[in-house]
């Protein structure tokens, strides 16, 4: 439970500040009781708060930290005491960023965190914000320090614990830290680097380097030991507590309401439906909306699927949806409709039941952060139909219980739950379907192409046994044609690529390298048994610079 040191009770003046003193007595009086997660009706779950100042790096900072068992959440700069503390916060991280903190509108940490007497890791930018709130000194356009660097520890921070006295590290900064404030000391340095560690000696630890990426050989151990040394967290983020805690919430939200939860046929649905239909058993109606932007056979074996493990209304939109998409090429342009078109049909099916007041979606942590923009500092990359495409007015509330999971940790949970590896293993399809496979326009004939050639892709992968080795395997049709020979006549016909990537959670990918006898496989069949295709490229773009989709 966080302490409160007497300078932070003196530090305590203004009318948030009541609030957290607030705070700080009830959790005290936690401790002294010895309530735990089992005995307390709120069941409040311990976290870890990123403050996101547009690092890079912040989402991998997240992953190691869930990495560790501890569940922890991104936040942007303006975040708010009030709005983190049913978290039950027990530690801060504040990320790196591109900025200096001399430029006028660089971002600040809110001044809050450092009244509440929990322990707070200030990593590159975010120490140098720490540095100056506490009176130090930047070195502003200081010599830019990249890549390998050796800290030497001075003293034994309980951040080195069991570490060797030279660990090697990974920089990426322009500022360093001058002078430090009264009451900071140095506990690592490296050559060019005379402060790469510092503490107040209580709950402020600042470091240079990034712990966060595989280049810094000991990271996981120095963030293991700022969990669980300083921050004194428990390994309790496990698949058996997150389904206890959301069932829970999933309870107390919905109430005695019911609840549409839309199947898509992948793992994120399937597992959103199995925990609501845990919490409110025949209260949850599934239904699965054919689109018509699915891969071929695809709406049969979903119906086969989950009709044995959920209550299952099908139906057919899809004029429905390629009427709407009829001449729209903007790739954001299809995604808001195909968005729009869904919670439209769930509406009117809603209707149609009768009395349903929640609406389930299966949005995912990256999803989130991707269509959302936490720190206000990185861009928009995409409208991920199931988060921004929603239409402003909606006639039920959302329920969203994997909004704060990667992919990984849903396939625990799917597997915890007892769900068949079948679900838990298909590799993602995105919502909006072939619809953003497919270059321009969407029509009955281009999707006709596009799945039969994503068929045969998926059939030789699957016939090598990679499919679950791999994130995500298949066919975009572009709109160019191009001119060939088959037989003796010339033909002018489609460009068809072919997609595969590595990936451990979607947010970034290595384009897969595939022996090229069987590349050349897939090229022959598809040019062979596909009318309308007379050229195959591979794509040989990872993400970044690239996106695993094309629109
Ligand atoms: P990108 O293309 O952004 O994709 O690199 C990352 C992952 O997200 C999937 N994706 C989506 N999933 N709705 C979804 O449910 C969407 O709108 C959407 N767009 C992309 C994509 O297939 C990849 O796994």
């Amino acid at each position: 439970m966080p302490k409160q040191s007497k300078e932070n009770s003196n530090r305590l003046n203004s009318s948030d500040d009541l609030e957290i003193a607030g705070y700080l007595q009830t959790a005290s009086k936690k401790e002294s009781s010895g309530s735990s997660m089992e005995d307390s009706s709120e069941q409040v779950q311990e976290s870890i708060i990123i403050i996101d100042f547009g690092s890079q790096y912040t989402l991998l900072i997240a992953r190691r930290i869930r990495e560790a068992k501890v569940y922890c959440e991104v936040f942007g700069p303006n975040i708010t005491w009030d709005q983190i503390k049913k978290l039950n916060p027990k530690g801060i991280i504040l990320s790196g960023g591109p900025h200096s903190v001399y430029e006028s509108n660089s971002p600040k940490a809110p001044s809050w965190i450092y009244k509440i007497g929990i322990p707070i890791l200030g990593i590159c930018y975010g120490m140098q914000l720490m540095v100056q709130h506490f009176g130090g000194i930047i070195n502003r356009g200081a010599k830019r320090e990249y890549g390998h660097a050796i800290i030497n520890q001075i003293g034994h921070s309980l951040l080195f614990k069991d570490l060797p006295e030279e660990i090697a590290v990974w920089m990426s900064h322009g500022d360093k830290i001058e002078s430090l404030p009264e009451k900071f000391s140095c506990i690592a340095f490296t050559d060019n680097a005379p402060f790469a560690a510092i503490t107040d000696g209580q709950d402020l630890i600042g470091i240079q380097f990034h712990p966060e990426v595989v280049h810094t050989q000991q990271g996981k151990e120095i963030l293991s030991n700022f969990l669980f040394q300083i921050c004194k967290c428990s390994s309790s983020w496990t698949p058996i507590n997150f389904i206890s805690w959301t069932v829970q919430e999933i309870q107390r939200q919905i109430g005695d309401k019911s609840v549409i939860c839309a199947l898509s046929g992948g793992v994120d649905s399937a597992v959103t439906a199995a925990l609501i239909s845990k919490a409110i058993g025949n209260r949850l109606k599934c239904v699965f909306v054919n689109n018509g932007l699915l891969r071929k056979n695809e709406s049969d074996r979903i119906q086969q699927v989950f009709k044995k493990h959920f209550n299952l209304i099908y139906e057919d939109s899809s004029d429905k949806f390629l009427n709407a998409l009829e001449g729209i090429i903007d790739p954001e342009e299809k995604r808001k409709i195909i968005g729009n078109e869904f919670i439209s049909v769930f509406e009117e099916i809603a209707q149609n039941i009768g009395e349903i007041d929640f609406l389930a979606q299966g949005t995912l942590y990256p999803d989130v952060i991707e269509s959302e923009n936490v720190s206000g500092d990185s861009v928009k990359i995409k409208t991920h139909h199931n988060v921004g495409g929603l239409p402003e007015k909606m006639n039920m509330q959302l329920v969203e219980p994997l909004r704060y999971l990667f992919k990984d940790e849903v396939r625990e949970i799917g597997k915890t739950l007892g769900l068949p590896d079948d679900m838990i293993y298909r590799q993602p399809f995105p919502g909006p379907g072939l619809a953003i496979r497919i270059k321009g326009e969407v029509t009955p004939e281009k999707l006709r192409i596009l799945r039969d050639c994503d068929w045969i892709i998926i059939n030789e992968i699957k016939k090598k046994n990679l499919y679950h080795s791999l994130w995500q395997t298949f066919a975009v049709l572009t709109d160019s044609k191009t001119v060939g020979v088959m037989g003796d006549h010339r033909t002018y016909e489609y460009v068809v690529a072919i997609r595969a990537v590595k990936s451990e959670d979607g947010m970034t990918a290595d384009w897969v390298k595939f022996p090229y006898d069987l590349l050349s496989v897939m090229s022959n069949r598809i040019v062979n048994e596909v009318e309308g295709v007379n050229r195959v490229v591979y794509d040989i773009t990872s993400k970044p610079p690239g996106t695993i989709e094309w629109e």
